[in-house]
């Protein structure tokens, strides 16, 4: 039948046409080298996923967690030991894109340190850990920031991952643990100091060496009424808890500059091994959502720090207070200047963060004014403040102490013991009658003193210390 030999027919004669024509060869033989490359492709990229999956791992490290700055400070460790110890086993291979860290380290006679620290920047590194090699890629997520607008201040998103033969995944944590006690080594025995970045807290500077608590001259007694408060308070989370009350516990040091507030309060963190969070409630962007945060999620094991409390809220009273005959123009410019250059903390706000129900868990806050007539009364109820304590300018038995600590004991052979003590006694005489006629020292006045002048000229010359 003619109509079904047709198709056949012209099949037929379509691939003997196909066969012969050189062109349509061609193309067929492109598609097939394409379609192979294509399988060659695919097959390479699925067998690297799948080697790299079977023969690699990695490890991420986000900034958010502690481990990251531990790690990248071990790294650092590490190339800088190296450099200098032996140069011929450098464990870097490729470390050209670098990053700086600076430490501030301010000490309390107002000098300051800077360290600085280079550390592996955002890119690629390789370095060789207890025979294996490891890549390191540190990685920056500039659009997404930690903190973000709320807190004025933020963090860009940071990863480190470390990449290394699936045989050797076993060194992870052995790496992340040396990184660990590198870390921790140098807080030992020490004072770690936090302060607020974000909303989050972060350590300050070094750890400093801890102050003896016996080195702060304070009244007698003064300083154990509040060291046996304290440890009272610590020894009772369950009776707080049985009870339903919040387990916190606040104290207010105040007085005149220079009498030793700053200084005890550190010297009581370091003798109970505990951090200091520093709280600076006049800081640019800080607000109450903020600050409440902040204190309820302060570092375990450490005080609460907030130094011239009067000083953050005394503006608002002035604003009420003062006009310069232009009211309106005034509270304008105030307010435009406060959200320019101050924290919009209200003091209902400040309130409400310190006995804010939000945390259950322990905490201790230390304030310090000089000026605690100005602090609202709501402020150093019981509750908020719970031991509040006047800490003065040198008595006569403190400045005698602080003068018998500084020349006495052994090392000091410029003056015999009983010199030093007719010293003394001189001394807490002086400060005995100069108090009558209304004049004081600071304890730290008497320490700039003694520290310039040997024993008798000391002495001689602390008259001219005294003011009204
Ligand atoms: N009672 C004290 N015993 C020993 N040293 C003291 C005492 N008071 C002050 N000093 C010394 O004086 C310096 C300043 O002390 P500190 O900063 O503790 O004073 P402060 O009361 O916090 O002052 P301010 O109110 O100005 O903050 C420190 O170097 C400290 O060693
Ligand atoms: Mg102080």
């Amino acid at each position: 039948m003619p109509a079904a030999a047709l198709p056949s027919a012209s099949g037929s004669s379509l691939l003997s046409f196909a066969a012969d024509n050189p062109y349509f060869q061609a193309g067929f033989g492109l598609l097939g080298v394409g379609a192979a490359m294509t399988v060659a492709r695919t097959g390479s990229i699925w067998g690297a996923t799948v080697l790299r999956r079977r023969m690699l791992v990695s490890l991420e490290i986000d900034n958010r967690d502690r481990a990251y700055d531990w790690f990248l400070a071990w790294m650092a460790h590490r190339s800088n030991g190296a450099a200098s110890s032996a140069s011929r086993s450098a464990p870097w291979i490729r470390s050209h894109e670098l990053s700086v860290e600076t430490m501030i380290e301010r000490r309390p006679n107002g000098s300051s340190s800077v360290f600085f620290q280079l550390v592996a920047g955002p890119g690629t590194h390789w370095f060789k850990y207890k025979g294996a090699w490891m890549q390191v890629k540190r990685e920056r997520e500039t659009r997404s920031m930690m903190g973000g607008q709320q807190t004025g201040m933020s963090v860009p998103w940071e990863t480190v991952t470390l990449t290394t033969l699936s045989r050797d995944r076993g060194l992870f944590p052995d790496l992340l643990a040396e990184a660990r006690d590198l870390g921790m080594q140098g807080q030992e025995g020490k004072l770690v100091i936090h302060t607020a970045w974000g909303i989050e807290w972060r350590p300050f500077g070094k750890p400093r060496r801890k102050r003896p608590l016996q080195s702060v001259v304070l009244e007698p007694n003064m300083a154990e009424t509040i060291e046996a408060d304290i440890k009272s308070f610590l020894a009772r989370r369950q009776w707080y808890a049985d009870r339903g009350i919040p387990y916190r516990r606040g104290y207010l040091l105040h007085g005149p500059p220079g009498s030793g507030k700053t200084s005890f309060i550190q010297a009581l963190a370091g003798s109970l091994s505990y951090d200091i969070c520093l709280l600076n409630l006049s800081e640019r962007g800080l607000a109450d959502d903020k600050l409440n945060h902040l204190l309820s999620n302060a570092p375990e094991r450490s005080f609460v720090l907030i130094e011239d409390v009067d000083a953050a809220f005394n503006k608002r009273v002035q604003t009420s207070a003062d006009g310069f005959g232009f009211p309106l123009l005034s509270r304008v410019l105030k307010i435009i200047l406060r959200s320019r250059y101050q924290s919009s903390v209200t003091f209902s706000g400040f309130l409400n963060a310190i006995d804010g129900v939000a945390s259950g868990e322990e905490r201790i806050i230390f304030m310090t004014t000089n000026h605690v007539e100005h602090l609202d009364p709501a402020l150093i109820r019981p509750g908020r403040v719970d031991l509040s304590v006047l800490v003065d300018n040198a008595s006569p038995l403190q400045a005698r102490t602080l003068f018998e600590r500084f020349y006495g004991g052994g090392t000091n052979t410029e003056i015999n013991p009983d010199d030093l003590k007719i010293l003394a006694q001189d001394l807490q005489d002086l400060v005995e009658e100069k108090m009558k006629s209304g004049q004081r020292v600071s304890m730290a006045a008497l320490q700039g003193h003694f520290i310039r002048n040997p024993p008798r000229e000391a002495v001689a010359g602390s008259s001219e210390l005294f003011k009204a």
